[in-house]
C-alpha cells in the first residue's frame, strides 16, 4: 500500500511490456493485464482478461481494487487490424472498438474512485496513435478508435480533474518486433533518424505519471520522431 501502483493493459508484449518494465524499475508495483499473459514481466502481478468484453474489464477492475491502491492506469492494449473497407464486417468493427475504445472507457470509469484516492493524485495515460489524424486505406476501425481515444482523453480530464490527470500519447512507428527487419530508409524517413522503440513510449508514460507533469492534463503527445511533420512529394 505504500508503493505507487499502476495497472498496465496489454503488458505482455510491445509497448505495454516496456511500460510495465520501466515502471517496475522505477519502484512501482505493477498489475499487468493481458489476453495472453505469458509475456507479462515477472516483476508484475498478472491478470488474464479479454478486455474486449465487459466481463474482462470487470475482472481487471476487480484485480486493481483487490490491490487496494491505484495511482496510474495505462490503457495500452490495442489491436491493429486493418481491412479493406469492402471486407470490414460489423463484427470486425465492433471488436476493434471494444478493445481499443470501450475498454479504456470502462476501466477509467470503474477505476476513477481508486485513482482519485491516490496520495499524490491519480493519472491515466491512454495510447492513441498518429493514425488519429492521418490514414492509409483500410484503417477505418483502427483510426476511428484512436480519434476516439483523443476525444475520450480530454473528456475524462475534465470529468476527473483535479484529482486525476488524463493524457494520451500518439506514437508513430514503434518497432515491437512485428515489422521484420528494419531498413536504413525506414530509419531515414524520420527526422529523428530512427524508428521508435517501446522504451521511448515508456519514458513518456513515466514522466506523465510523475510529479513533474502535475500541470499536464487533457493533452495529446505526438511521439513519432517527426514522421508526421515531414512533407512527402511523390516522384
Ligand atoms: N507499435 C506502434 O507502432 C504503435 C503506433 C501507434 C499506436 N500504438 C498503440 O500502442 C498500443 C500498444 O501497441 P503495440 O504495438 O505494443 O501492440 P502489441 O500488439 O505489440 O501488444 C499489444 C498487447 O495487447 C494485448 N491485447 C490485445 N487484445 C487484447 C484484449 N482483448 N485484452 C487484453 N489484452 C489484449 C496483446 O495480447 C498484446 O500483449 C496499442 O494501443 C496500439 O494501438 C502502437
Amino acid at each position: 500500500m505504500d508503493r505507487r501502483t499502476a495497472l498496465v493493459t496489454g503488458a505482455a508484449h510491445g509497448i505495454g511490456r516496456a511500460v510495465a518494465l520501466r515502471l517496475a524499475a522505477d519502484g512501482w508495483a505493477v498489475l499487468g493485464v493481458d489476453l495472453v499473459p505469458a509475456g507479462i514481466p515477472e516483476s508484475c502481478t498478472t491478470c488474464a482478461a479479454d478486455l474486449g468484453t465487459p466481463e474482462g474489464c470487470a475482472a481487471a477492475i476487480a484485480a486493481a481494487r483487490a490491490a487496494g491502491r491505484l495511482d496510474l492506469l495505462v490503457n495500452n492494449a490495442g489491436i491493429s487490424e486493418f481491412r479493406p473497407l469492402a471486407d470490414a464486417t460489423l463484427d470486425h468493427w465492433n471488436r476493434v472498438l471494444a478493445v481499443n475504445l470501450t475498454a479504456p472507457f470502462l476501466l477509467a470509469q470503474g477505476l476513477a474512485p481508486l485513482l482519485a484516492d491516490a496520495p499524490g493524485g491519480g493519472a491515466i495515460v491512454n495510447l492513441a496513435s498518429t493514425r488519429a489524424t492521418m490514414s492509409e486505406p483500410g484503417t477505418e476501425a483502427y483510426s476511428a478508435t484512436k480519434g476516439g481515444i483523443f476525444a475520450l482523453t480530454h473528456a475524462l480530464a475534465v470529468s476527473l480533474g483535479p484529482e486525476v490527470r488524463v493524457n494520451c500519447i500518439s506514437p508513430g512507428w514503434i518497432d515491437t518486433g512485428k515489422s521484420g527487419g528494419l531498413r536504413p530508409e525506414d530509419h531515414a524517413q524520420h527526422p529523428a533518424g530512427r524508428v521508435g522503440r517501446p522504451e521511448d513510449v515508456a519514458a513518456m508514460v513515466a514522466w506523465l505519471a510523475g510529479p513533474e507533469a502535475g500541470f499536464v492534463t487533457g493533452a495529446n503527445f505526438v511521439l513519432d520522431g517527426g514522421m508526421t511533420r515531414k512533407m512527402i512529394y511523390a516522384e
